[in-house]
């Protein structure tokens, strides 16, 4: 049956392995409503330089797989200011769309929200970001893939750690918060991690390090988040380097964490979450971000998703203190 809604997708901020998929369910899911459906390129300067491009079931064949996104991506200065987002809201006036769907992290829900004020379509947000930062959701599109690529990056760095009986600093990405170092660094082994919501005092981990060699440890891991106060894996070492230890060898994954085929379980979160972002905007939601909690789809406010800040678990980070003996 043929539906009045024109709805638009964009992905927006940093790609996150599961975007494909879920932008395979928001068209799949237009389609299957009768609703036109567009993709916008590159994020919000897609909406500015109006490159709407309308979208069918096949346009998404063969993406579920795909690291990346189809749409592509940008960081767009010109949209933080009004005749940016004017200019957008003109475009989307103008192509008729009702429903504009976003995935991505804060900075693109903080833009959906000033979007708001100079257009009066609904707006969904969908969370995708590698770095399990939004409030509301258990996961975010992107983290389950980025800490299974870290693992396995800190798995091949143990062999050698290990041959030259070294410590080794691995800096993982996560923005100001450290649920990615938090996760790879348990699942890693790691003997230390340090994440920019809890102090670490250098001195005391030290001592620990030093304990943890004398007990017969030939090689240590520590995983660090690129947000922490000191400002990373470099700027840790440097201080451990002025506390007396010399020998530590940085390693920063950096982008390759970003890369890659999407987990099963963001292929299967992204899908989910993208026909609920569908179904959101058939229902005449307006200002909300899709996401999952407690193995239930929910839908809260966008001022809530980023005027929130979402608790890491302090507990996973206790556990290195029993489980580096
Ligand atoms: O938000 C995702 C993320 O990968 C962060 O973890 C990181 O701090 C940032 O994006 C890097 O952004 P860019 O690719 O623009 O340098």
């Amino acid at each position: 049956m043929r539906s009045d809604e024109r709805v638009a997708v964009l992905t927006s901020g940093g790609d996150a392995p599961g975007m494909n998929a879920a932008l395979r369910a928001v068209v799949r899911t237009s389609v299957h409503h009768g609703m036109e459906i567009f993709g916008v390129m590159r994020g919000y300067q897609g909406l500015i330089d109006d490159e709407f491009e309308q979208l069918n079931a096949r346009s998404v064949s063969n993406m579920i797989q795909r690291g990346g996104t189809m749409l592509r991506t940008s960081r767009c200065s010109e949209f933080h200011k009004e005749s940016g987002r004017e200019k957008a809201a003109d475009h989307l006036r103008r192509n008729e769309i009702t429903s504009l769907i976003l995935i991505g992290g804060e900075g693109t829900f903080q833009g959906a929200i000033k979007l708001s004020e100079q257009w009066d379509g609904k707006i969904i947000g969908v969370p995708g970001t590698i770095d399990n930062d939004i409030y509301g959701t258990d996961f975010t599109i992107g983290f389950d893939t980025a800490i299974n690529t870290a693992l396995d990056a800190i798995d091949k760095i143990r062999d050698t750690a290990e041959a030259h009986e070294r410590t080794f600093i691995i800096e993982v990405m996560g923005r100001d918060a450290g649920f990615i170092a938090l996760d790879v660094g348990i699942g890693g082994g790691a003997e230390e991690i340090d994440i920019p919501e809890i102090p670490t005092d250098i001195p005391a981990m030290i001592d620990r390090i030093k304990a943890a060699r004398e007990r017969g440890k030939r090689s240590l891991i520590i995983v660090v988040a690129e947000g922490t106060e000191h400002g990373g894996a470099q700027a840790l070492a440097e201080s451990m380097k002025a506390h007396g230890v010399t020998k530590t060898k940085v390693c920063i994954l950096g982008h390759l964490q970003r890369g890659g085929s999407p987990s099963a379980a963001d292929r299967v979160l992204a899908t989910k979450l993208g026909v609920y972002a569908v179904e959101s905007a058939k229902e005449n939601e307006h200002l909300v971000m899709v996401g999952e909690h407690n193995g239930k789809l929910v839908r809260v406010s966008l001022a809530e998703a980023v005027g929130k800040k979402k608790p890491v678990n302090h507990f996973l980070r206790e556990l290195t203190r029993i489980l580096s003996a």
